[in-house]
């Protein structure tokens, strides 16, 4: 941490989150909380709320939610310490430069740096492209009919045939080698000295979700090879955490988002009135990448290329989406190879019916598989069904199995009754078939039993700060250190002494994490989804499972790490298992 609690408490109080989220959102007042539409995620009825009281906010629709320095590091994207900075001059607190340590900020200057150098890049590109030395690039991009618009609003570009024209312009602007070599738009070697990394190429300058260039992709203009060249990895450019068209797609009103994989069926779809297109850009799908996705919709159509490669990279897209809780479909090309192609020939209005028609994600991978079997032969109809089995053994929610399992019957016209006994049959054989799958699957047993651990400790921290009244009947019970080590113990641990000193005041315990994911984890742990409980008792009786659930693991970790000499360590565990038993009886009454 480079500023004290004091100074970054103070900027806080000195920045009321409903005045600084007004500045982004419309918000009205309804009881204790303001609401309006989240700008996380595409809604058409208001669901992000934000406290004065508590000086937080959080939107029910999407599980956004924090302080006001969360909020700007969620909307505008920045660091903390840019968060801090911009609410420090907006109340007119000046930060004492000491504090800001050496590391920090030549990394801060340096990211800023790249990113001016990388916004005149594209105003270069821009310019060159409407010069007459641009003509070629113009013709270029007008032949694959974009109209002056798209190029406005995708800001795309021309490096002309000189090799070292922008690293001159550039140097007039004053920047240095280095700085120029590490925005990635100069290369170098013995030879050349000193060289642009693109030239002759129409440019795509690539956009975080705050519309500032991190990149760029050039193409060139006829079939030479590479195709595209693309900016590297740079302090500002994180590849698999980055979507092109995300900075205009998250403002579309559609729900779903359609994923593609080129530059240019990002612009074709978006020229054809399809506003909610995106693409990872020649880079598998990442978890990143879906995590970012899932910071704006649930829903992800895919239109990848028709061809193997296409299709293969779909296949491997549709598990990570599902991990990150997003449903996938998948929408196909044929005849044609991609969406600009598909929208060149058919137009806008088949590509919406050809979403309209888009196949389920996993039965779509059982149509791929299908083509590797001889559906007319029984051998070969049986082996495929065997297979398909084995995955839909992989739904390991009932429910949703027992749903897919009746799709597939229908389609491959197989009873469901039988095709249940083979899911359940093909589960169990291929658990003893396969021994070297068992530890892993045994694993992730185990880490399905952490991570329910950790859902109950949050959910506690998230109870204790929305009910003040459950504190002092469980603090006899639950201590800081029954929360897991790391996060939630700090947390936990800050929450209690605010407790004792009689001010609950969580925006503070933020506070505390200024490192980026610490500090959205911790936005998290204080807003994690309660399942709606609609009658007190049921609160209650969920709230009791919660601190059993707690207690019992912090226990039984203690069992396991206590050393046999360790007579003390013994009677406090035997004390702490009679007050379990106590605690089974408990009568906790909640709000
Ligand atoms: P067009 O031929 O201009 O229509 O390209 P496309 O958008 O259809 O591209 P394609 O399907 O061939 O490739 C998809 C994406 O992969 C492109 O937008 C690029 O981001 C990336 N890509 C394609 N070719 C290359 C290459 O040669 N090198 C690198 N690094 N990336 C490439
Ligand atoms: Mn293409």
């Amino acid at each position: 941490m480079y500023y004290s609690d004091e100074i970054i408490e103070e900027v806080r109080i000195k920045n009321d989150i409903v005045d600084v989220v007004s500045g982004y959102v419309r918000l009205q007042k309804k009881g204790n909380s303001y609401f309006g539409l989240c700008p996380f995620h595409n809604e058409k009825s208001p669901s992000f709320s934000v406290s004065r009281q508590k000086q937080m906010y959080y939107c029910f629709g999407c599980g956004a939610g924090g302080n006001v320095f969360t909020f700007l590091m969620e909307y505008e994207n920045f660091t903390f310490q840019e968060a801090l900075k911009t609410l420090a001059d907006r109340a007119g607190v000046t930060l004492p430069e000491a504090e800001y340590s050496k590391e920090a900020r030549e990394r801060a200057d340096m990211k800023a740096t790249l990113l001016h150098i990388n916004k005149l890049a594209a105003k270069y590109y821009y310019a060159q492209l409407r010069q007459p030395q641009g003509a070629a690039g113009l013709k270029y991009l007008k032949d694959r009919q974009l109209g002056d618009d798209m190029l406005r609003a995708f800001g795309l570009g021309y490096s002309n045939k000189y090799s070292d024209d922008l690293y001159r312009y550039l140097k007039g602007k004053g920047y240095k080698d280095d700085m120029l070599a590490k925005a990635g738009l100069i290369s170098y070697d013995e030879r050349q000295g000193v060289y642009d990394k693109f030239w002759n190429r129409v440019m795509f300058p690539i956009m975080d979700v705050n519309n500032r260039v991190v990149g760029f992709g050039g193409r060139v203009m006829g079939d030479a090879k590479p195709k595209y060249l693309n900016s590297p990895e740079t302090p500002i450019f994180d590849k698999s955490r980055n979507l092109y068209g995300l900075n205009r797609a998250r403002r579309s009103k559609k729900t779903y988002f359609l994923l593609c994989e080129g530059y240019m069926d990002v612009i074709a779809l978006h020229q054809a009135g399809f506003d909610n297109a995106v693409a990872s850009l020649g880079t598998a799908l990442t978890p990143g990448h879906a995590s970012l996705i899932k910071r704006y919709v649930n829903e992800v159509y895919l239109t990848y290329d028709s061809d193997d490669a296409g299709t293969r990279a779909a296949l491997r897209a549709l598990p990570i989406l599902k991990d990150a809780g997003i449903t996938a479909k998948i929408i196909r090309m044929e005849p044609f190879k991609d969406p600009d192609e598909f929208i060149k020939n058919l137009g806008a209005e088949a590509f919406e019916e050809r979403i309209l028609k888009a196949r389920n994600g996993f039965l779509y991978s059982l149509e791929v598989l299908r083509r590797n079997y001889d559906m007319n032969s029984p051998e070969g109809k049986t082996d495929f069904m065997k297979e398909a089995a084995t995955r839909l053994a992989g739904f390991t929610e009932e429910i949703e199995r027992n749903n897919y399992i009746e799709a597939v019957a229908k389609e491959y016209r197989v009873g469901y009754e039988e095709l249940k006994k083979l899911v359940v049959r093909m589960a169990v054989q291929t658990g003893m078939a396969a021994p070297a799958r068992r530890p892993k699957s045994g694993k992730s047993k185990e880490k399905g039993k952490e991570d329910g651990i950790l859902k109950s400790q949050k959910i506690l921290l998230t109870w204790l700060i929305e009910d003040e009244g459950i504190f002092n009947q469980i603090s006899k019970y639950i201590v800081p250190e029954d929360f897991s080590d790391g996060i939630f113990r700090t947390v936990a641990a800050l929450l209690y002494e605010q407790y004792e000193a009689g001010e609950v005041n969580p925006a503070k315990i933020m506070n505390h994490f200024t490192d980026e994911e610490e500090h959205r984890e911790v936005a998290g742990l204080f807003h994690t989804k309660i399942r709606e409980l609609s009658t007190p008792a049921e609160r209650e009786k969920a709230l009791k499972e919660t601190v059993v659930r707690v207690k019992n693991n912090s226990i039984e970790e203690a069992g396991r790490n206590w050393n046999a000499a360790d007579l003390e360590g013994m009677q406090r565990l035997m004390k702490a298992k009679s007050d379990l038993q106590n605690l089974r009886k408990l009568h906790i009454s909640v709000n």
